[in-house]
């Protein structure tokens, strides 16, 4: 690749960890990286609970069906309404929220350690579940469970890259695909946009 974005390409999806904490200067740059994120009309509608209390990690990691991962941090990113500067939160929340975390995850690759992101908003009992635990109120939203530490796993940097995904210029529709669209599934996101 001529340019190099290997600082990108090495941000993998890391399950397991050493049991070793992580060092506080390190969670403030993950949280610097994060809150560096860009956002709508620069709101910023966005806070962190950051768990490293193994008693609350136990908790976290019983109540997620695909957050088993025994890390010794969890950060979790929150949509809040409330402290973002103006309206445009009310909209943008959840992309200026992803910006975030993946600025996370990129940071944390970059300096030594592993992540991975565990699924919560939109899906209610997921969302419920972390309310309860972390005693987040309902005008706030956890968006997600990062699971970080010192990886135990390794894993080679990659790319997903697949020229037949990218159009030029404009959209083409006779465009073959060789996999069989989900009909069902398109339809009900067209009339959910
Ligand atoms: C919205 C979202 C939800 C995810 N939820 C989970 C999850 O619940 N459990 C998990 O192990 N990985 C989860 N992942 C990680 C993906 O499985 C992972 O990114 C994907 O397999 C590609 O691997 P890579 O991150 O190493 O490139 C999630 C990723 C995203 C973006």
């Amino acid at each position: 690749m001529a340019d190099n974005i290997d600082f990108i390409l090495k941000r993998r999806s890391i399950r397991i960890f050493e049991a070793r904490p992580v060092e506080e200067g390190k969670i403030t740059t993950l949280l610097q990286a994060g809150m560096a994120a860009p956002s709508a009309m620069n709101s910023q509608p966005w806070e962190f609970v950051v768990v490293t209390e193994e008693s609350i990690l136990q908790r976290l990691r019983a109540a997620m069906e695909y957050g088993k991962m025994v890390a010794p941090l969890v950060i979790v990113p929150l949509g809040s309404p409330k402290v973002a500067s103006n309206f445009s939160a009310e909209t943008f929340w959840v992309q200026d929220c992803v910006a975030a975390v993946e600025n996370i995850l990129i940071a944390a690759a970059n300096i030594d350690l592993g992540a991975v992101w565990v699924g919560v908003y939109p899906r209610q009992r997921r969302m419920a579940a972390v309310r309860e635990i972390l005693n987040i109120p309902a005008d706030t939203f956890p968006l997600c469970l990062l699971h970080i530490g010192y990886p135990a796993e390794q894993k080679p940097p990659h790319t997903k890259y697949k020229p037949q995904r990218v159009h030029w210029q404009l959209y083409e529709s006779t465009r073959r695909y060789t996999k069989k669209p989900i009909h069902h599934m398109i339809d009900k996101i067209i009339k959910k946009a």
